[in-house]
């Protein structure tokens, strides 16, 4: 079965609202694409004028986080029903970062899947090694268990419909592209586990992209690999370059 492409753009915690928009009009006809699935994962501030800008694109708008609860006293988060009113279809969860600095476990993880899946929306889940554990030479042992968490309680039809990112935590923002053997490598693991958790039928379908210091230079290598199905793209997707990396 051939899955279709999906390359993500990661804007992590940069421009403004009105930024973004400028942004979006300079991206918005250079990574027009009928065979790649494209999202811009923006601040929240900027989700719901990122949205009106992307209005007559095939271009989604993705989250970057959310909250696990419905609503209530969660000072400062955001949920799935006002990501859902307010037009997005992705949300990244669980990137490196928020594991990093907020904390987030692979617990909390899989209770923002279960939740992003409950309201229709479409994880981008995240999954990575550190550059010790990749030393030790247990970078496939540590991405199958942080999967198979993020997965706990997750149907057969949901699973299909995830994206799954593998991102080496030594890769991102460093300049440090993994090889291409390396990416395939972890990225043909995790869909064998997911053959293991599933079936095969399952496991054909869920796109897996790889992360990590994607530049339009290595897009086309790391993207056309069995199991590579696109990629979550940091720095690179904040210029025009990104059009390169959809287009690749
Ligand atoms: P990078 O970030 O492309 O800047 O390495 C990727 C990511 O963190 O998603």
């Amino acid at each position: 079965m051939s899955r279709r492409k999906i390359v993500a753009g990661n804007w992590k915690m940069n421009m403004t609202p009105a930024k973004a928009v400028e942004l979006i009009a300079v991206l918005s006809p250079v990574v027009a694409s009928d065979d790649v699935d494209v999202v811009f994962c923006v601040p929240s501030i900027s989700i719901i004028p990122a949205v009106a800008a992307v209005k007559g694109t095939k271009i989604a708008i993705g989250a970057q986080n959310m909250y696990m609860a419905d609503s209530g006293a969660f000072t400062g988060e955001i949920s799935a029903p006002m990501l859902v009113d307010a037009g997005v279809s992705y949300v990244i969860i669980g990137h490196s970062e928020r594991r990093e600095y907020f904390a987030e476990s692979d617990v909390m993880v899989n209770q923002k899947v279960l939740k992003a899946f409950e309201y229709g929306l479409t994880p981008i889940i995240c999954c990575g090694e550190t550059l010790t554990q990749r030393e030790q030479g247990i970078t496939i042992d540590f991405v199958r268990q942080q999967i198979k968490i993020a997965l706990l309680g997750v149907s057969s039809e949901q699973v299909k419909k995830a994206v799954i990112a593998y991102e080496p935590i030594w890769a991102i923002g460093t300049g440090k592209v993994a090889t291409t053997e390396q990416a395939q490598e972890v990225c043909a693991a995790i869909r064998v586990l997911i053959s293991e958790l599933y079936d095969e039928a399952v496991a054909a379908a869920v796109r897996i992209q790889y992360g990590g210091s994607v530049t339009a230079e290595t897009a086309a290598d790391l993207f056309t690999q069995v199991d590579i199905d696109g990629g979550l793209v940091g720095g690179a997707s904040l210029k025009p370059d990104f059009g390169k990396i959809v287009n690749y």
